[in-house]
Formats: C-alpha cells, structure tokens, sequence
C-alpha cells in the first residue's frame, strides 16, 4: 500500500528517539522513500548517521545545510511528502506548533507541507496531561493534525502512565489510513462480520468471549478506504464505526445469522471476522435468576453455524473465514476450510503473544484451499486487513482468468 509514496519522518528530542529506527525500516521495508528531520534536541538521543543508514536518505538537521539540489530544502520536502509523520513528538513540538512558531528546519516543514501530519507524542505522563499540552492536541486536531494516543505503562523517567510512543506498529497502521489512494476495489460490496456475540442467560448474564470487533474493523475500514462498499455486522463491542460502512448492530449469534443471510446476496466478498458462539442457553429466563442452589447446570443448544451456512450457498462469492486456535492450528483451520467451503482463511494462534483477542496486532497464517500455508509477521491489525483485501484481490484475478 506504501510503495513508492513519499513519508518524511520527524524525530524530536525524547529518549522514544531510540524507537524511531523501528519505524523507519519498517517504511523503508514496505517500499517508502523515507527522509529524515531531526531536531537538534533528537540528535543527542541517536545519531543522524544511523538514521541515515537505515533510511538510506541524507537525513536533515539544519536549517541552513548547504542544499545538495538548487531547492529551498523545507519547501522541496514538503512539497514532495504524502505525509509527516513526527515519532516522537515532544510537549515542545506540538507546542510550536500550535503557536504557529518555525523555528527550526521541523517546524518550518510542518508548517510548510500540505500533506496530512500525524503526531505520535511520547513525553512524562504528567506533561501529557498537563491542560496546556491537551488544548494545543485539541487545537491542532480541530485545525486537521492527526494525533495518536500514546502508549500506557513504564515510562523512562520512572513514572507509570501515558506517555510511551504509540507500539510501531500502530503508527504504521495510521500511516497506511492516512496515505491510502488506491481504489482497487471501486464496485464491490464486501460483508464483514466482526465482534463476539451474546448468548443471554436471563435478562443481565451472558456468554460471551473476549473479541473486542478491532480486527473486524480494520477489515471493514480497508475495505472501505480501498473503495469497496461495505456492509459490517458486528456484536456488541465499545470501539467507534468505521467512517463510511453500513453498521448493522446484532447480539445473538442467531441475530447475526439473520443480519448475515439477509445482505448475502448483495455480498461479492464475505469476510468472517466475528467470534460467533457455538452455543446458547437452551432456556432464557425471563427475570434475574437468584443465588441459592450450590450446584447449577446450564443445558445450551448449538448455534447454526453461519459460515457453514454461506458456503452452502456461495455462488461466485469470495468467503474468507478466520480460525482463532489454542492448539493444533494448521490441522483444525484446514478442517475449516473445507467444512465451511471457503476460499482462505486466517488463521491467529491465540495464545502467541500480540495475537489474537484485544491486541492491536495479530499474528496470523494464511491457509488456502490447495494445502498452501503463508505465514505472516506480527503487525497491527489495519495492517493484516490489508494483506487480507490483497489476497481477495488475487484470488479474484486468478478466478477472472478461469483459474480455481
Ligand atoms: O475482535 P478482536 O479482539 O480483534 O479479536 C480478533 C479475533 C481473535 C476474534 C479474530 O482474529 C478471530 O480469530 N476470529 C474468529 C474467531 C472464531 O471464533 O473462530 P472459530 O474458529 O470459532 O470459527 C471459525 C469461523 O467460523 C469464523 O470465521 C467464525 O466467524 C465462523 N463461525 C463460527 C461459529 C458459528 N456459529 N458461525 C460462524 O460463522
């Protein structure tokens, strides 16, 4: 999605410096021309050179270096960027910033660039809550910066709190939302199925599982950036809708088998992203069941399983299943692609750390229908949704030419 795009990174004088050569090869790898701002302040923190070495670009620190090209070097930069995106940015940039101050060959380029500027602040937790900071983030959001939260935990100077630099993959997932053009899948409409469901059991207890609708999500709103129409289905989960999708809020697993079947024939491409229970209470109590027997026996009755359902009845359709598995992987989602009729799945070992339920990253295996295994690295999750769409992509070029 990245390749060949123009990303100039902004790096300020906080110890996080020492997490911006992650970043850096990571754009380098997915294809980026990545060029260098550092402030004088950064430059304590790590050297130019080997941001320069892991870049492979002159890395800026001056604002007066003698240019290598007759351009005005902040200008030339600015114009060429699809984004800056500054890691770490310190209380003090945002400051200036926000004050309108360039004064220095960083501030002078934001100010200077047209293209989107994303900040991913790292500071002590208290400067990060500190109103000042706060209203020039809300100033500079209302004026169209893009700001990621930072990380909660640990922080260098031995405070526990907000104020960590946001995990790189993260902002290499906001990077991609904020720099995606291609429009690939312009005319088709793509059903994603997202969050966990809820059995209840009386009006206020339910089973339930830990799916948070992030890696759903990400899928929906690839989708969406990349020009499909989007139909989401999703349980109940408390992060914000994609901009653009059509959100169909379920509960049950017996809501979103009727959510599902209903826009199926709309569907070109049906993504299963939701962790579905297989089960519900054969009984639901019609008023709170109170505390008195030591001993209680649930009887539950299985779910239809909904991607069983869709393979039945797929058609020319494109259906993407996803197998979450503590153990033997490869054996139980293989016996899901077949049972379901689907085309790949993805398959996340939830016990592996950064995977799975809740994280902003997962780590997962594509597995086809002809035995081929594709094992991806841990990454965010925008990031595995784009992997996933390009997959589709493929699959339906090779379908196109008449092949299986
Ligand atoms: O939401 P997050 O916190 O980001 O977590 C992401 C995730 C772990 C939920 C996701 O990566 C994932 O693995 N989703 C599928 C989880 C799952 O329940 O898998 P399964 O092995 O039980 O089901 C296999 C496939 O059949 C899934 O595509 C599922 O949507 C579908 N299914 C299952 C049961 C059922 N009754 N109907 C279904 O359609």
């Amino acid at each position: 999605m990245l390749t060949d795009k123009c990303i100039i990174v902004g790096v300020t004088g906080g110890i996080a410096a020492y997490k911006a050569p992650d970043l850096i090869s990571k754009l380098v790898k997915a294809g980026v021309d990545v060029h260098i701002i550092m402030t004088e302040s950064a430059a304590k923190f790590i050297t130019p050179l080997t941001l320069q070495t892991i870049s492979r670009n002159p890395v800026t620190t001056q604002m007066f270096e003698f240019p290598g090209e007759w351009e005005v070097q902040h200008i030339s930069l600015a114009d060429r960027a699809d984004l800056m995106v500054v890691a770490p940015a310190t209380a003090n940039i945002i400051g200036k910033v926000c004050a309108g101050i360039a004064d220095d060959i960083l501030s002078t380029t934001i100010m200077a660039t047209r293209a989107p500027v994303l900040f991913a602040p790292a500071m002590n937790v208290h400067m990060y809550e500190n109103p000042i900071v706060q209203a020039n983030i809300a100033k500079l959001s209302s004026l169209g910066c893009h700001f990621l939260e930072p990380g909660t935990g640990r922080l260098a100077c031995g405070y526990e709190g907000k104020g960590r630099l946001p995990d790189v993959d993260i902002i290499f997932d906001k990077i991609c939302s904020l720099t995606v053009s291609t429009r690939d899948l312009t005319g088709k409409t793509f059903l994603v199925t997202a969050g966990p469901t809820r059995e209840y059991i009386d009006p206020i207890r339910f089973l339930s599982n830990g799916s948070t609708g992030k890696m759903g999500y990400a899928v929906a709103e690839a989708a969406r950036e990349r020009g499909a129409r989007v139909i989401l289905i999703s349980g109940p989960v408390s992060i914000p809708v994609p901009p653009g999708v059509t959100y169909i809020p379920v509960v049950s697993a017996r809501d979103m088998f009727e959510a599902v079947v209903k826009h199926y024939q709309e569907a070109d491409v049906v993504v299963k992203t939701a962790a579905v229970a297989d089960y519900h209470p054969k009984k639901q109590l019609g008023s709170k069941l109170k505390k008195g027997r030591d001993d209680w026996a649930l009887e539950l009755t299985k779910n239809e399983d909904i991607l069983q359902y869709l393979g039945r009845n797929k058609g020319n359709r494109i259906l993407i299943g996803f197998a979450a598995e503590t153990d033997n992987l490869l054996e139980n989602a293989t016996r899901k692609i077949r049972d379901k009729n689907l085309d790949f799945i993805v398959a996340n070992d939830v016990t592996q750390p950064g995977a799975g339920f809740g994280t902003d990253t997962n780590v997962v295996k594509f597995l086809y229908r002809d035995g081929r295994v594709e094992q991806m690295d841990k990454m965010g999750k925008k990031e595995v949704a784009h992997h996933i769409v390009d997959r589709i992509l493929s699959l339906q070029e090779t379908l196109a030419r008449g092949g299986s």
